[in-house]
């Protein structure tokens, strides 16, 4: 078989695959991306709800997870949210500011693939596409065997992303071709991910299927106020979703059902109501939470008949309801994999690999992830670029 020669081999043309060739290409590189789904970028595509949360404009190491928490800062303040703005507003795409320095894209994520598509084909990035890597060898340079054809370059990135939502493409490629070069990794675990229960333990909540209610969800040091949504399996909405990527099994969340409000003092005041306790908390709560809480946490009864003790016990427990989950709900339903190829073994200024050069990660598939609210997308810019800057 012939070999084709490139400067650099890129496998996986998602977010960060194809920013970080249309910036080597951009530098005159010539530069080959190989990707095995026969639809490019299907992750952007169903990205925030179709409309790609592509950044976040106070991304900052803080809004990431590491085993090395500093890695991320100097990739981050070399391609920040105002270049990829920039970009957008190049190519005349519109966006606006959802909630908390989240943008979106006001016409759909399709824009966002077609820009980089098109950054990519200005600047002669060549595709591989569906295309199937089956060998990498590594000599004078870099070897790719893959369905199409051989090819070799002096630089090699891995840019295949996580293992979330595998229907749409997601491999443990990119962690197989660190094992192959001795590159050292941190455990994975799904992140962003809806939280489950035992069926028995949450039958009593099953009923709840769709409130939400705006929460504080705590582990640790870690706390989210957003909303949090009671599903039939257990706990999901923004909240559960931030809390799930800190969140170790076996040990319980503590959420605080009512973050606005002095439970202890309400409940102090209301002492002598002669109102049933579901229709009191009915004012504070949802109404079919506030009915769980005073038939399945207490008896409901008039508050007037409560024990001081028991109306402080129940206000205790809405502040702080500490709560076991047994498990996620897995790749098929997570937003991201925690843990990936640890960067202590890569450059934070290239991601290039310290004892393999000529090899690098970008991406998802690094030990580096973002909480929900665009910190991902960007993460995929930032190392990206570095990298294409490198190579
Ligand atoms: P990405 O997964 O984008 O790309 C990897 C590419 O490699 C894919 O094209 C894949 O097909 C390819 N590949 C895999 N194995 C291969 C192999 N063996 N050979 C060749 N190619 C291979 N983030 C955010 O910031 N804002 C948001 O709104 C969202 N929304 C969101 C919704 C949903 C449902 C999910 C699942 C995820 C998000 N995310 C997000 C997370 C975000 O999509 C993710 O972090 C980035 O896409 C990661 O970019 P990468 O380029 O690293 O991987």
């Amino acid at each position: 078989m012939d070999t084709t020669r490139f400067d650099v081999l890129i496998v996986g043309a998602g977010a960060a695959g194809m920013m970080c060739a249309l910036t080597a290409a951009q530098r005159g590189r010539s530069v080959l991306l190989l990707e095995h789904a026969p639809k490019l970028a299907e992750k952007i595509r169903i990205s925030g709800g179709g409309r790609c949360n592509f950044t976040n404009l106070h991304a900052k190491p803080d809004n990431y997870l590491s085993q090395n928490p500093h890695f991320c800062r100097s990739a981050l303040a070399r391609f920040t949210p105002q270049h990829f703005i920039d970009m957008l507003d190049r190519h005349g795409i519109g966006y606006h500011e959802k909630t908390l320095g989240q943008l979106f894209c006001n016409d759909g994520s399709e824009a966002i693939i077609a820009m980089l598509r098109s950054e990519c084909d200005t600047a002669g990035v060549r595709w591989c596409m569906p295309c199937s890597v089956e060998k990498i060898e590594r000599s004078d340079a870099f070897y790719v065997t893959a369905s199409r054809g051989r090819f070799r370059a002096a630089a090699l990135v891995i840019a295949t992303g996580g293992m979330s939502i595998p229907k749409i493409g997601a491999t443990p490629f990119g962690y197989k071709v660190a094992e192959q070069f001795g590159i050292p990794m941190t455990r994975l675990k799904p992140g962003l991910v809806p939280l489950s229960f035992h069926p028995e333990e949450w039958a009593m909540y099953a009923g709840l299927s769709g409130a939400s209610v705006e929460a504080v969800v705590s582990f640790g040091k870690r706390s989210f106020r957003e909303n949090l949504l009671f599903t039939h399996r257990g706990l999901s909405g923004p909240a559960i979703l931030q809390i799930s990527s800190y969140w170790e099994a076996g040990k319980p969340l503590s959420i605080d059902l009512l973050p606005d409000h002095d439970v202890r003092e309400i409940f102090l005041q209301q002492r002598g109501s002669k109102m049933l306790l579901s229709n009191f908390l009915a004012q504070y709560l949802p109404k079919r939470l506030a009915e769980i809480v005073a038939t399945q946490w207490l008896e409901n009864k008039p508050l007037n008949q409560y024990a001081e003790k028991e109306l402080k016990a129940l206000a205790d427990k809405l502040k702080a309801w500490q709560v076991t989950p047994t498990g996620t709900l897995g790749y098929s339903k997570a937003e991201v994999t925690c843990g990936g190829v640890d960067t202590h073994a890569l450059s934070s200024r290239t991601m290039e690999c310290n004892e393999v050069p000529g090899l690098y990660f970008i991406g998802e598939v690094m030990d580096v992830t973002g909480q929900l609210g665009g910190y991902n997308f960007q993460w995929a810019w930032s190392s990206a670029y570095a990298a294409g800057q490198a190579v």
